[in-house]
């Protein structure tokens, strides 16, 4: 029989949290024949909440499901840890700057950084969702030296669904005939969605971008900018739409992307693309033997060049303000 792979997921207790436990427990992320212990890591006063969640998993009866484990403590949480969804983040509190924002993040980061150095299994994958996801990644990459660092990624696959969905009902192409889609940059705003190398049913989406009105003032600002939306028409942030993207990204991960396509991921530069290296930004990626790796070699014109630079400097800018949190 297969041994169990560790999942540890913080902010287990959180809203993408309560949506993405259930699903990994029934097989979706690490597939229908991989057993799994859950340890769930959430703040002291949100253990309650993670308990009642794991009395329903527990009514789940998930046969892949071998245990749940609760803790308040990193080091007790990370114990082994196969993958590590880093979901809980310090949200922006009234009147807190962004700076703040950062600098409190970072110290989580760089905690859970070090404790994952310290105790994770060897094949330890890591995938920030918390925001600020990239710069949390790159944080907690710096705080594990002992880590290849491009195991430790963060979430862009959410941006990148949001993109395929807007080009589907653009053409009314169906989802499954989208492929090569990709998501640059940041999981921000400044984020650039690029359909230039896509292929949209039988048609390129160099061809689908001519129309430069759509691109430019419907579709690149809708995909940016729905997760606003989606919390002024929901009352809430996307949850089951993030939990499902992290599935998505770890399942390609392990299982590897489809043979033809690609799919985007925010990973630490190798000095590719004109990212510089330090940064964690989301590229094209594909995923080969267990392992991303950053499509190469596409032919980037100006109108994409601009906007990736705009994005990847707002990463540069990200970890310039929280540089003293890292290691010299
Ligand atoms: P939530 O507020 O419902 O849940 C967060 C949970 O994390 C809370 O239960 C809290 O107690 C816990 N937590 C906070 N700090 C923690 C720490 N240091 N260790 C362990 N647990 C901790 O938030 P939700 O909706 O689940 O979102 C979680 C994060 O994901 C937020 O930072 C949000 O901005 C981000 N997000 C990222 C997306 C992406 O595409 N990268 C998409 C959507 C949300």
């Amino acid at each position: 029989t297969t041994p169990p792979a560790v999942v540890t997921v913080t902010g287990a207790a959180g809203n993408i949290g309560y949506a993405a436990l259930f699903r990994i427990a029934a097989g979706a992320m690490l597939g229908h024949h991989q057993p799994v212990r859950l340890r769930l890591l959430e703040l002291p006063g949100s253990l309650p909440a993670a308990v009642g969640t794991a009395m329903e998993l527990d009514d789940g009866a998930f046969e892949l499901l071998t245990s749940v484990d609760i803790f308040d403590d990193a080091r007790a949480a990370f114990d082994g840890a196969d993958h590590a969804l880093l979901i809980g983040a310090r949200p922006r509190g009234k009147g807190m700057e962004r700076a703040d924002l950062l600098a409190a993040n970072a110290a989580i980061f760089a905690e859970q950084g070090a404790v994952l150095n310290d105790v994770a299994a060897d094949d330890l994958r890591v995938i920030v969702v918390g925001n600020p996801a990239n710069t949390n990644a790159a944080i907690a990459s710096a705080h594990a030296p002992d880590i290849p660092s491009d195991r430790f990624t963060a979430l862009t696959r959410l941006d990148h669904n949001r993109a395929i969905a807007q080009l589907s009902h653009h053409t009314a192409c169906p989802v499954r005939e989208i492929s090569r889609v990709s998501v640059w940059g940041n999981h921000s705003a400044s984020q650039y969605p690029d359909i230039f190398h896509a292929r949209v049913g039988d048609r390129s989406g160099a061809e689908i971008a001519e129309d430069r009105a759509w691109l430019v003032d419907d579709f690149i600002p809708t995909v940016a900018r729905r997760g606003t939306a989606i919390i002024d028409t929901r009352g809430a942030s996307s949850a089951a739409s993030a939990a499902n993207a992290a599935i998505d990204h770890v399942h390609d991960w392990v299982f590897g992307t489809p043979e033809g396509d690609w799919t985007s991921a925010a990973l630490p530069s190798p000095g590719v693309y004109g990212v510089p290296p330090g940064l964690v930004c989301s590229f094209p990626v594909r995923a080969v033997d267990g392992r991303w790796e950053i499509v190469e070699g596409l032919d980037i014109n100006d109108f994409s060049r601009a906007r990736i630079d705009t994005s990847v400097a707002e990463l540069a800018d990200e970890i310039a303000a929280v540089g003293d949190l890292l290691p010299a």
